[in-house]
């Protein structure tokens, strides 16, 4: 899901009056109906008219870098389905030139006169004689533009390289309603045309766009005009071009589709597993859907300054660099996964959400749910060997389970007009709710229904009575109060203390019984996470199950265990159990080997410890923190500090020194600390575990002063390894120096040193801390009008 910085601000302040950004769906009566030289606009809907049909959009962009502006001219073959004296499009920030119309079949020119509705994002182009229904025309509008300074439309960015040189590139990231800034089109997108992309640049650049290139010619006036292919049909949304000075590598897929990565001439090293697993994915997919991929050439570029972690244009799909490089030297095995999946999340867009899209956004959930379970089927498929189901479950199943229980959530599919609306679409439910979703869609639609078209999800809560289970069911929220009449076509599952067949019904109704033999101790409900519900057992079953996990807990699988580790503590958190029975499920983890399992309990934990640490309860925050390395003290011990192991086992050992230095044992703390300072002594000569070395930096800074700080800093400004610059990044903020926070908090808005792309992580760093409240919240205020507009 995107991290962006309007999605931490601009968002919250939905209600507050006088946003231009908030805006209804149909303008008001009165004035927002006027266009801006005040004559009557004559379209009131956000949403285009349907009568005129974009067929084949020419355009040709002519970028400068020097004054960091581009002039468009775009040409569009439109046909006209209802007679009309108007045409309807979108277009943002731009300002028009010239605009004509010539229809096809007489080759005439028509004149056109433009207006404006800024609040609608659009123009309209009216005509003194009616365009006729049937006719096709062709529509040229010039217009220029500044190179957007934001992260959407045709946006510039800055890079420095190693020496010290600033370079700038340009790059388009359309999605959802930015095309409009680039180019006046018809921005929704079910209104799929071909495109015949121009691009002018210098000859110190090259372009890239979607199609393959056609050709590239040397003008009189030393530019350089690149001509690509036609598109297939697509969405503007889809619509890509990047002007830059990079370095790329390629490889052949077997059906000899040209994969390429892009990224600064100084990174190119680290493209190397992204091209490898890049041409992989491609033709798992290929196989999967039994549709070849369309294009000649797919792209992946790096761009230095991204707002989210990856988007899927057509053939070039754009990545911000800690989602597409990966530096075997720095790089950890979690960088490694997290950059297989983006790939392949992107790439099974390439069929699911570009080749077939959503006709509206209101069903982005349909993309992105889809994406989002791909990912894993193709990774797990390249790599059984990394368990990314443990991952899965992680981003997704009680990711989902969390955010959907909470009153703001919403269900899946939702109407939407406005642009500030579709892009609050793009939100954990429409991802991980969705994706849980997509993994079974082989289900009856009328299954789907109860779980697409409301929000929330239900609680099964079950009862013994003699020989019989009562399984009742109802909207799990935070608020136990609230009684409500929805109902869920359950696909319930469990196996018994007698017999681990699993058994499944369909549960439809409020409340059913089943027969239940007496020697049955307990029920394991919801097996291996395969449902999107909780499970709330009776007392005695819960303590069955708990004497069970505590003599011998591998009856259950690892899901499972997780599974009831969750339940227990969010059914605690909810009112429903009391917190010392979840504690007491958590007692037998002393013994626990595996990751899944040790992360959940680990998540609650942190969770507590943050509540407490707010609050100021430092009593109780010391006992969760003892019982937490009491718990998993040994196994923090044992642990190597090295990179051995498989990929569960590296990552299970990242999370437990981590908490070990965190919280500081005292034993983890001083290997730590002993292996920063060989490191900074040998001036970051000396090698360190690779994934390790986020929370060695992490000790360094906590533990260190001003010296150790600045040292890192020279680490960071030297390093050309975006993963561990970020784990640098991600240490700087645990200072404990006021003057430094205001420092990266000023310094990466400045885009100088530390990119803008970084203020989110920066910000979130600081704020989970409780000493920081104060520092951050008076720096967004003073700096509300630049958040706001970046
Ligand atoms: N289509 C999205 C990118 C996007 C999201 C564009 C929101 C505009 C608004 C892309 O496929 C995506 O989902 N990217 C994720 C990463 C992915 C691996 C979950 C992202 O950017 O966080
Ligand atoms: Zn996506």
């Amino acid at each position: 899901m995107p991290i962006s910085l309007k999605a931490i601000f601009v968002l919250t302040m939905v209600g507050t009056s006088g946003m231009a950004l908030i805006q209804a769906d149909n303008c008001a009566p009165s004035e927002s109906c006027l266009a801006t030289n005040r004559m009557t606009f004559p379209w009131r809907s956000a949403r285009l008219p349907s009568f005129i049909v974009p067929e084949h959009y020419h355009l040709n962009i002519h970028v400068d870098f020097a004054t960091q502006t581009f002039k468009g001219q775009v040409k569009i073959l439109i046909a006209v389905m209802k007679c009309s004296r108007f045409i309807v499009l979108h277009s943002k920030n731009l300002n028009i030139c010239e605009a004509f119309l010539e229809a096809i079949h007489t080759q005439k020119n028509i004149s056109l006169q433009v207006l404006q509705a800024p609040n609608n994002e659009q123009v309209a182009f009216i005509s003194n004689t009616s365009l006729e229904a049937g006719r096709k025309y062709d529509l040229t509008i010039g217009y220029t533009a500044p190179l957007s300074t934001s992260f959407s439309g045709f946006y510039k960015v800055f890079y420095t390289t190693k020496s010290g040189a600033q370079r700038m590139l340009a790059a388009t990231h359309f999605e959802p309603t930015s095309a409009r800034k680039a180019f006046p089109c018809f921005d929704e997108p079910h209104m799929k045309a071909l495109f015949s992309v121009t691009v002018v640049h210098s000859q110190q650049n090259y372009a890239i766009s979607n199609m393959p290139m056609r050709t590239s010619l040397l003008r009189a006036d030393g530019l350089v005009e690149d001509r690509f292919l036609h598109s297939l049909k697509m969405s503007s949304y889809l619509v890509a071009f990047v002007v830059s000075d990079f370095t790329s590598r390629s490889a052949m897929s077997t059906r000899g589709v040209k994969v390429s990565v892009f990224a600064p001439g100084e990174q190119i090293s680290q493209t190397e597993h992204a091209l490898h697993i890049g041409v992989k994915i491609l033709e798992f997919f290929e196989e999967y859907f039994q549709i070849p991929y369309p294009i000649s050439k797919l792209d992946l570029v790096a761009i230095p300054d991204f707002e989210s972690g990856a988007m899927e244009n057509w053939g070039l799909i754009t990545f911000r660099e800690t989602s597409l490089l990966y530096d075997p030297e720095t790089s950890t095995g979690l960088n490694k996964i997290w950059v297989t999946l983006v790939t392949a999340h992107e790439i099974a867009h390439q069929w699911f959400g570009n080749l077939v899209t959503m006709a509206w956004w209101n069903d982005i959930w349909l993309n992105e749910g889809f994406a989002s379970y791909m990912e894993f089927v193709a990774t797990n498929h390249l790599k059984p060997e990394w368990s990314v189901e443990d991952q899965f479950l992680i981003n997704n199943f009680f990711r989902a389970l969390k955010q959907d229980s909470f009153d703001t959530s919403h269900q899946i599919s939702l109407p939407v007009t406005s642009s500030t609306q579709i892009r609050q679409m793009f939100d954990v439910i429409s991802y991980s709710k969705s994706a849980l979703q997509a993994g079974r869609m082989t289900d009856v639609k009328k299954i789907m229904s109860t779980w697409t078209m409301q929000k929330g999800y239900p609680l099964v809560s079950l009862r013994r009575n003699g020989g019989k289970l009562f399984i009742t069911q109802n909207v799990f929220t935070l608020h136990v109060s609230e009684k409500s009449s929805f109902l869920w076509q359950i696909p319930f599952t469990f196996y018994t203390s007698n017999s681990s067949t699993v058994r499944s019904l369909l549960l439809i109704k409020k409340e059913v019984s089943i027969d239940l033999p007496k020697e049955v101790l307990w029920i394991k409900a919801n097996v291996n996470c395969t449902g999107f519900y909780r499970v709330a057992y009776d007392l005695q079953m819960f303590h069955m199950i708990i004497h069970q996990l505590r003599e011998s807990d591998l009856v259950f699988s690892s899901n499972d265990r997780a599974n009831l580790i969750d339940d227990s503590f969010n059914l605690a958190s909810q009112g429903t159990l009391k917190y010392n029975e979840a504690f007491s499920i958590s007692l037998y983890l002393w013994k626990e080997k595996e990751y899944l399992p040790i992360r959940m309990y680990a998540i609650h934990m942190v969770h507590m410890l943050k509540r407490f640490a707010f609050s100021g309860d430092w009593c109780s925050f010391h006992l969760i923190k003892t019982h937490m390395l009491v718990m998993l003290g040994e196994l923090m011990s044992t642990q190597r500090w090295d990179d051995s192991g498989t990929m569960p086992q590296q990552n299970l050992r990242v999370l437990l020194l981590s908490m070990a230095t965190g919280y500081k044992q005292l034993p983890a703390t001083h290997r730590a600390q002993d292996l920063f300072y060989r490191w900074m002594e040998s001036d970051g000569k000396t090698w360190l575990p690779r994934n390790l070395r986020g929370l060695l930096f992490r000790v360094g800074v906590r533990n260190g002063g001003d010296e150790e700080w600045r040292f890192l800093l020279k680490k960071y400004m030297e390093s050309t390894s975006s993963t561990d610059k970020l784990s640098i990044l991600q240490a700087l903020c645990r200072t404990r120096s006021t003057a430094k926070k205001l420092w990266l908090l000023k310094t990466s808005l400045l885009n100088h040193v530390i990119k803008t792309q970084d203020f989110g992580t920066i910000i979130r760093q600081l704020a989970s801390s409780p000493n920081n409240n104060r520092v951050v919240w008076k720096f967004v205020q003073h700096n509300w009008d630049k958040l706001t507009t970046k």
